[in-house]
């Protein structure tokens, strides 16, 4: 049974923990150990981040906690790609305040994306903010948290943290990600600014990690990097690494997250076709469906180029499932040019969509151009692009009625008593009435109805 296998690490050091002796007197009458409550938000990079430093902060004597009720050190695990998600960060770094006042000793930080964008103004725009932390700089928290110094945001070619065991949360997936940072610079994005220069993990840490993930009952791993197939380690590319994964006993699915259409090698497509733990599922972010807005964007490909690449990868994965991630309101998007994005869409048809209002960001190219598209033309592109995805996910759905789906259980679904939710292969969620299949196990349904974002199904027995 999967559950029962799964190890967690606490192999505490307590010796650190009293190391860090201005913590201990903090705290109060009773010297006990720290409690740590973190949030995250952003991408799955953030949230594998997450379970770095749980897992780093496990080992110097903090104990993670679920409610910041209960925490002594309060971090909030950030994301900067978007204004909007910074403006809701600093909303609840307010809210969060209040803990302090009943009990001062609490410790409030900022961890990732933002903490990196906005470095020491982060401690001048929020007074009750006590320290910054950078996405490179988490070996150093335990330090940061013992007062020296407060903000530590160095960005380091080096890390990588191949040492440090991340404490993965309960589920049926571990994300592990193969290598950070991005230099691919696309105009709009703050990523590589905040998240410094592509560098890999070795294989054979990859690896280590990937049976760890199997011995402790993960049955699916998703490797995870900014640009992830730019993934190498010397001669080994992101296609050898597929196929080394897929040797791996105890893992039954492999997923990754997100590729660059640029370094969708040969190599890379073969893997997929060729290892079945492989899922056929893909998010390959497109960003835009004109030319001339790629081209501004400095993507690396123009919309033939992405569409070859899209009948490769079908013609050598049936029935492959495409996501993708686009942006309205680019500056210098004309009506004509989003009329592109959605004849490609048609066109590629995604089995679903992840779309974003364009928001200019600092550092980047683009920040300094004029925003030609106004906030209520960015709406209604926005809209018009989420109805016309919904079509194509609700058609593609129901065109799934009376197949057979595999489903990785994950857990009672949402909405029905006595059903069970999971992933199918292609990413979809699948529901079905519980007949005992356990948390972990792959159960093989039939899809009976479907909605744009779920397929219902039935076990034939
Ligand atoms: N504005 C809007 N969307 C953005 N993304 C990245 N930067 C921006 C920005 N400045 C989107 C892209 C990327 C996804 C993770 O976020 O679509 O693929
Ligand atoms: Fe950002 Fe482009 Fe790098 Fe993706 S590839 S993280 S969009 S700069």
């Amino acid at each position: 049974m999967f559950r029962g296998a799964r190890s967690t690490q606490c192999d505490r050091n307590y010796g650190d923990f009293f190391g860090l002796a201005g913590r201990v007197t903090n705290i109060g009458p009773v010297a006990r150990m720290p409690n740590v409550y973190i949030e995250t938000y952003g991408c799955q990079m953030n949230l594998a981040d997450t379970e770095l430093i749980r897992g780093h902060l496990s080992r110097s004597g903090y104990t993670s906690v679920q409610d910041p009720e209960t925490a002594d050190v309060i971090l909030l695990n950030t994301c900067a790609i978007r204004e909007h998600a910074e403006e809701r960060i600093f909303g609840r770094l307010g809210a969060l305040a209040k803990h302090k006042n009943k009990r001062p000793h609490v410790q409030i930080g900022l961890a990732g994306c933002m903490a990196q964008h906005f470095r020491e103004d982060l401690l001048k725009k929020t007074p009750h903010l006590d320290f910054v932390t950078g996405p490179d700089a988490y070996r150093r928290l335990p330090d940061l948290l013992a007062g020296d110094p407060f903000v530590d945001v160095r960005l380091d070619k080096q890390e990588i943290y191949a040492d440090v065991a991340p404490d993965r949360g309960e589920g049926v997936r571990a994300w592990i990600t193969i290598m950070r940072g991005c230099d691919k610079f696309c105009t709009f994005c703050i990523v590589p600014f905040v998240r410094g220069r592509e560098r890999s993990l070795p294989v054979d840490v990859v690896l280590d990690q990937v049976r760890e993930a199997a011995a402790g009952g993960y049955p699916e791993v998703v490797f995870l990097g900014q640009t992830v197939n730019a993934y190498r380690d010397g001669d080994s590319d992101f296609g050898d690494l597929l196929r080394s994964t897929n040797a791996v006993e105890g893992i039954e699915r492999i997923r990754f997250t997100s590729p660059h259409p640029s370094d969708m090698t040969e190599s890379a497509i073969e893997a997929m076709a060729s290892c079945e733990k492989v899922c056929p599922q893909l998010h390959l972010p497109v960003q835009s469906g004109s030319d001339e807005v790629l081209q501004r964007m400095e993507r690396g490909y123009n919309t033939s180029e992405y569409l070859r690449l899209v009948d490769r990868l079908r013609a050598a994965v049936p029935g492959l499932a495409l996501s993708t991630d686009m942006i309205v309101g680019f500056p210098g998007e004309q009506e004509s040019d989003f009329e592109r994005t959605l004849d490609l869409m048609r066109q590629v048809r995604y089995d679903n969509a992840f779309m974003f209002k364009y928001s200019s960001r600092s550092h980047t190219k683009a920040g300094d151009w004029d925003e030609t598209v106004s906030e209520d033309e960015k709406g209604s592109r926005l809209q018009s692009m989420i109805g016309l995805q919904e079509e194509i996910s609700a058609e593609i759905n129901r065109e799934e009625i009376g197949s057979e789906v595999d489903v990785l259980i994950e857990g009672p679904a949402r909405r029905r008593d006595d059903w069970l939710a999971g992933k199918t292969g292609h990413f979809k969620t699948a529901v079905f009435p519980a007949q005992g299949s356990a948390v972990g196990a792959i159960a093989r349904v039939r899809v009976v109805d479907s909605t744009g974002h779920t397929l219902i199904c039935a076990t034939d027995q």
